[in-house]
């Protein structure tokens, strides 16, 4: 029979590939979008789109009509700094949105599992030394990760009292084509537009800040393991959770000069201060998703920067007037 997944922010840069890989595989595909951030174009053929908030009724029904084997709910506000201008708004979306799918699962499609994207770049604050393990201690300094943590608990907690099927995935800074500059990995696809637009590469503080990056495509490898692979049964907070990254820390020195070799471009660094609040170093320990999802990140960083940036490039030219190309 036809296993069928609902991803919610379908039209979404993560949520465009791994509906991309799930109809790849065979798989029937409903997506939830409500076009927020995503793009119709990013819709793959093939799959249903529904135009829907997750923080209205509509989707939690859908939820409750398909009754899918797997719900990826990517659907998010995912720009952290305006989780600080406007809290109540992410809260609604990225805690109360979520909550209304989980209760459509919980009554009418328990059988379901949910796999639900967190944050490894954000939830473990600046407390810890990297790289974070799943375990270690949670201090988000941000509404955005705060958010991401609340849902967290809330399925280890569906899991625990009503025996839901429910996994947690930590992204690193994900990037990649379609990515957009507002996410957490925003500035591989900042740097590529000023790359391409001739403009500096603005660098705040010392640019020795790390972040664990990890390439679209092996997300999207994970979101799929984690989806059908046989886990530990769900109890604590951190027992179904999974770091996706790559484990190593990069400064975002690094990525400029790797991004400006790619494009063959001798652009030229600027300098500003160091942004309040902003993560020095962060990156997570992937060995539990080896052991556990047999999953391992294959896309090497030069790879995947060098993908990302002809992915830019060729969007870049299709704008241009046909006279100016
Ligand atoms: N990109 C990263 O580096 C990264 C890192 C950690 C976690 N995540 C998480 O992964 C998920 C996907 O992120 P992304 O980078 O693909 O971002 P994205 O903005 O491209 O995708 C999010 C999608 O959700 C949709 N959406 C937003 N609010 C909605 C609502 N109320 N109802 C229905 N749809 C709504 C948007 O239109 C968009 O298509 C998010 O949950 C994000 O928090 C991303």
């Amino acid at each position: 029979m036809t296993r069928r997944v609902l991803v919610t922010g379908g039209a979404g840069f993560i949520g465009s590939h791994t509906a991309e890989r799930f109809l790849a595989d065979g798989w029937a595909v409903d997506i939830v979008d409500n076009l927020a951030t995503g793009k119709r174009e990013n819709l793959p053929a093939g799959a249903t789109f529904h135009e829907l908030d997750i923080t209205g009724p509509g989707a939690a029904e859908l939820v409750s009509r398909t009754r899918p084997d797997v719900l990826v709910h990517l659907a998010a506000q995912m720009d952290v700094r305006k989780s600080v201008a406007d809290p109540v708004f992410d809260a609604g979306t990225n805690i109360v949105g979520s909550l209304r799918l989980l209760e459509a699962v919980r009554h009418d499609s328990p059988a379901t599992r949910v796999l639900f994207a967190s944050t490894g770049g954000v939830i473990y604050g600046d407390q810890t030394t990297p790289p974070n393990a799943e375990e270690f201690a949670k201090n988000p300094d941000s509404p955005y990760a705060i958010a991401k943590l609340s849902v967290e608990l809330y399925l280890a907690y569906y899991a625990r009292i009503h025996g839901l099927d429910t996994v947690a995935l930590r992204f690193g800074n994900v990037y990649g084509p379609r990515q957009d500059p507002h996410g957490e990995a925003g500035v591989v696809a900042i740097f590529c537009g000023r790359i391409l637009d001739g403009q500096p590469l603005t660098i705040f503080g010392d640019g020795r800040q790390t972040r664990d990056y990890v390439f679209v495509s092996d997300v999207v490898d994970a979101v799929m393991r984690a989806s059908t692979g046989t886990l530990p049964a769900a109890a604590l907070v951190d027992t179904r959770a999974y770091n996706i990254g790559t484990g190593v820390g990069t400064p975002v020195l690094r990525i400029a000069e790797i991004l400006k070799r790619a494009a063959g471009s001798n652009v030229p660094l600027e300098f500003a201060p160091h942004r309040p609040g902003e993560q020095q170093e962060s990156f997570v320990d992937v060995t539990k998703a080896a052991r556990e999802l047999a999953w391992r990140p294959v896309v090497s960083l030069e790879d995947g920067l060098s993908r990302s940036y002809e992915w830019f490039a060729a969007r870049h030219a299709a704008a241009r007037p046909a006279g100016a190309r």
